[in-house]
């Protein structure tokens, strides 16, 4: 399973890479006007940047929702650097932009993925990656993981290659999960991606050994 970091900090994208388990970034609207990122040019030197940082794919969403506008702001996302990945919301034009931008060379990652009905769709036209919102729909009362197993059984038995992307990621054991169910990527905020480094054994088990490491000085 590939790790995609899912932040537009800079300071937490490169404190992931430097683990060296980093295979990836998405980001988000949302995740860019946090980081106080605006405007057109800002946007894409922010894209830039971290496609400088990190050596795998980088998500950059498009923010209109016609046909035309999505293919225009995605072939300007995609001229950015040949990591960029498309992302393109769950809608109908969408899915049409996605298959235009399938059928000329760019990659597309589908966003906003509430049912397997989505992801059957968005593999039809041919995105690289699927992006079900596991922690979103676990607050609405039903189950994220469970909808992961679903599209990625129902990709694998009908050969679609689409990437199984573990989006809205709340903590260690989301990720956990994912892997078990076989999702391909999971993108995730920087503290659950440490928070699986955590055990109090391990920091007991430690204690002890450097206490009695002392002894052998
Ligand atoms: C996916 O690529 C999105 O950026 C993200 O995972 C959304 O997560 P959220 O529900 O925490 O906003």
């Amino acid at each position: 399973m590939k790790f995609f970091i899912d932040t537009a900090n800079l300071a937490q994208i490169k404190e992931a890479n430097e683990l060296g388990i980093l295979d990836g970034v998405t980001t988000n609207p949302s995740l860019m006007a946090k980081e106080g990122i605006k405007g057109h040019d800002a946007i894409m030197n922010h894209y830039k940047t971290i496609c400088e940082m990190v050596d795998g794919d980088i998500s950059a969403e498009v923010i209109a929702t016609d046909f035309n506008g999505i293919v225009e702001e995605g072939k300007k996302l995609a001229a950015i650097h040949p990591n960029i990945v498309v992302k393109v919301p769950m809608i109908k034009d969408g899915v049409k932009a996605i298959k235009w931008f399938t059928d000329n060379g760019i990659r597309t990652n589908c966003t906003l993925v509430f049912s397997a009905g989505q992801a059957i769709l968005c593999a039809k036209a041919g995105a690289a990656y699927v992006s079900p919102f596991i922690g979103r729909i676990d607050d609405s009362g039903w189950d994220g993981v469970q909808l992961v197993e679903q599209i990625k059984h129902i990709y694998t038995i009908q050969g679609f290659k689409t990437q199984v992307l573990a989006a809205s990621i709340r903590n260690p054991n989301h990720i956990i999960r994912c892997a078990e169910v076989g999702a391909d990527v999971c993108t995730c905020p920087l503290d659950s991606i440490l928070g699986l480094l955590k055990h109090p054994l391990t920091d007991i088990g430690l204690a002890k050994f450097l206490e009695d490491a002392k002894k052998t000085q």
